[in-house]
């Protein structure tokens, strides 16, 4: 048996919205992902809306992953095809690796949901001991793909860790 019980996940939610960051349209994806992770008994370690800016979304990612204190990022919009959606661009500029098993489970889940789940161009990856993750910009887009990713997500973070026992259990 190990010895200290595994540190919660420590997961940080960024809303990407020009609108939401104007205050003209109540962000309501970041507050539904808020709800999810805390209702896992998870740690929402920070919360932040800012536009659909390929600068302030990446600055926003790399403050977060490179700070040591987040485990998990998960991003709401601007994974679609609207000009001004640049999430995954300002993702992949930050990643060190991908993860593209992640995005290709969500997307084949929520074709079973909407074929609309094609239009979606998220993209996940690694960034040091960071998880990060694009979601949709939707409530109900991302209560679905938290539902998709969340029996993964511990095992994830403990394999970022070097954990041990996460390693012996494959
Ligand atoms: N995935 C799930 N599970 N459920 C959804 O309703 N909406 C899709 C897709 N993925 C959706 C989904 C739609 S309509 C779009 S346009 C893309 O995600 C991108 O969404 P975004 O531009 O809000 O990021």
């Amino acid at each position: 048996m190990s010895g200290n019980p595994p540190m919660p996940l420590r997961i940080a939610i960024l809303t990407v919205s020009d609108r939401s960051f104007a205050g003209v349209r109540e962000d309501l994806s970041g507050p539904a992902l808020l709800a999810l992770v805390e209702a896992h008994g998870w740690q929402v370690a920070a919360s932040e809306i800012v536009p659909d800016e390929m600068d302030e979304i990446a600055h926003r990612l790399i403050a977060w992953a490179d700070g040591g204190q987040v485990d998990v990022v998960l991003t709401t919009g601007g994974t679609g095809f609207a000009p001004r959606d640049v999430t995954p661009e300002a993702t992949l500029a930050v990643l060190e690796r991908r993860a593209p098993g992640i995005v290709e489970a969500v997307r084949a889940a929520s074709l079973q949901i909407t074929p609309h789940a094609m239009l979606s161009r998220a993209e996940a990856g690694i960034r040091r001991q960071t998880l990060i993750i694009n979601l949709p910009g939707s409530p109900k887009a991302v209560r679905e793909n938290f539902q998709i990713l969340q029996p993964v997500l511990s095992h994830a973070v403990a394999l970022l860790r070097g954990d041990q026992d996460a390693e012996a259990g494959h």
